[in-house]
């Protein structure tokens, strides 16, 4: 199969935010447990992180980590988990039906953010909180000192403010099995006033609203409108979320399900838009798409899992090389529209539907979903190019005209470098490309990153990696060629591909 696409240099859709390569840390299963804290394990450092888990999360370049939750925030007393560790109460967490000894808590996390050099973007508990518990938790983290909360931080030994810069309203509110979740105006109001205290307490941090907790939600749409009608002028961003399944092995239909979120993104732009009309507003709402991924490997299993236990392995999924693919066509997506789409969480990032596994005591290792994201965190940053490609397209289950290539360019003047990142949607053919590239001067290819595997359900684990990426250079079929500006490659089928191009 044939495909054609051009890039230029001055056609851009906008410039990459640092925060769209960010992921997800939620009090859930064995996320902080034996995932990213593990005092007593043979590669802990002295506060308990493991070592192997953080340079597996900085190998992955991840710039933004939101925590505590997800839905573990709307129950969570963040006064439970700071102070001495040994005084720290054990609550139960409704959310998930386990125990949280709040050994880890809000210092433990800007601590390990630090190590692993990302940004912390935290959530405060809009369910059986409110605006005072939120404002006194910006006070706490973001105060200097010399006032109660500030210096009760100083007090448990950290003198310098965390200085916390992005926060979320709450965490998917309209969902029925959100701890105290409400209607849209009933969660306006309540995140409105939320929002003007933790600003007048700190002006410089920046609030992500809670949008609908995916675009399937019966509200769908009346909630964002309703919403922002409350919050238009104190929020930043409202936020998306989006987990992928494929429960009854459809592959062709399953990959085409990132056309939904692009059409769930091009919705909620479009309502903040209407929005901002409404409210003769000059500023335009970001949107905030801190939860994606794909969910469904572990849901029979966790029906099993015993209540009220400590760390218990939930949303364990064990993800395939179709899944992969799917990451990848996500992750094209949010580039695609990186002038609407501010920031990006992948959900999550240890253990609990994760690109990095852990067992306890033991080793830890990298999903097939770990590459794309890897890829697109290391090679993405940049300002994206709009990227119009010509090849047949095909009709599945719930779609119709679903490209076979799914691709988008970027250009990162810094680095004189352009990369061109694709999926390769079908099955049993390659896909010859020729990409036309005008306006950046003479090119050359670095290597072109191919990952693949025939055995679509191929998964890696402790022992083996099945699915990682095999490095071509120029000069092979599926290495490249450029000539006069014009790159021919080969995309074999079914696979995720990096083509890492210099200007010279
Ligand atoms: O990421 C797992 C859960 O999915 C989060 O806790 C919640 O926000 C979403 O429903």
């Amino acid at each position: 199969m044939k495909a054609k696409l051009t890039l230029h240099k001055e056609f851009s859709i906008g410039e990459t935010d640092k925060r769209l390569f960010g992921s997800f840390i939620e009090h859930l299963g064995r996320a902080v447990y034996t995932g990213i804290y593990e005092p007593g394990h043979p590669d802990a450092d002295g506060s308990g992180f493991r070592n192997d888990v953080a340079s597996l999360v900085k190998e992955l370049n991840v710039s933004v980590i939101r925590y505590p939750g997800g839905n573990f925030v709307s129950g969570y007393n963040w006064e439970n988990g700071v102070g001495p560790i040994e005084q720290r109460p054990m609550r139960l967490d409704l959310a998930w039906g386990t125990k949280e000894s709040n050994r880890f808590g809000t210092n433990e996390f800007a601590a390990w953010a630090k190590k692993v050099n990302a940004e912390v973007m935290m959530a405060v508990n809009l369910g059986t909180q409110g605006a005072d518990a939120a404002r006194n938790l910006v006070e706490y983290c973001n105060f200097p000192g010399g006032s109660f909360y500030s210096d009760l931080r100083r007090s448990h030994g950290i003198d310098k403010p965390h200085g916390i810069k992005l926060w979320c309203l709450g965490n998917e509110m309209d969902g029925p099995w959100q701890i105290c979740s409400r209607t849209a105006d009933e969660y306006g109001r309540a995140a409105v006033e939320a929002a003007k205290v933790m600003k007048w307490t700190d002006p410089s941090i920046e609030l992500v609203a809670c949008g609908s907790s995916f675009s399937g939600m019966p509200t769908f749409g009346d909630w964002e409108r309703t919403v922002l009608d409350h919050l238009y002028d104190h929020a930043d961003h409202i936020s998306l979320h989006t987990y992928f399944a494929n429960r009854d092995n459809d592959v062709p239909n399953f990959l085409a399900r990132s056309l939904e979120m692009d059409r769930f993104i091009k919705t909620v732009a479009g309502i903040c838009d209407l929005v901002k009309v409404k409210k003769n507003s000059k500023k335009t709402l970001h949107l905030s798409f801190d939860e994606w991924n794909v969910w469904y490997h572990s849901n029979e299993a966790d029906k099993k899992i015993e209540k009220w236990t400590e760390a218990p392995p939930l949303l364990e999924d064990i993800y395939t090389m179709a899944d992969a693919l799917v990451a990848g066509c996500m992750l094209i997506t949010l580039l695609k529209n990186a002038d609407r789409v501010k920031i990006a969480c992948l959900a999550q990032l240890v253990n609990v539907i994760a690109p990095i596994m852990t067992e306890k005591g033991g080793g830890s290792w990298r999903q097939t979903i770990f590459y794309p994201f890897m890829d697109v965190s290391r090679y993405g940053r940049g300002t994206v190019l709009r990227c119009p490609v010509t090849v047949d397209k095909y009709d599945s289950k719930e779609f119709c005209d679903v490209p076979y290539l799914e691709a988008v360019g970027v250009h990162n003047p810094e680095k004189n470098e352009l990369t061109i990142f694709a999926v390769n949607r079908n099955l049993n053919e390659a896909i010859q490309l020729e990409a036309e590239m005008s306006g950046f001067g003479d090119i050359r290819i670095i290597e072109h990153r191919v990952l693949q595997n025939s055995d679509l359900d191929a998964c890696n684990s402790v022992s083996q990696e099945k699915v990682k990426p095999v490095v071509h250079t120029a000069g092979t079929a599926e290495g490249g060629k450029i000539e006069e500006n014009q790159l021919t490659v080969s995309l074999p089928p079914a696979s995720w591909n990096v083509i890492r191009l210099v200007l010279v």
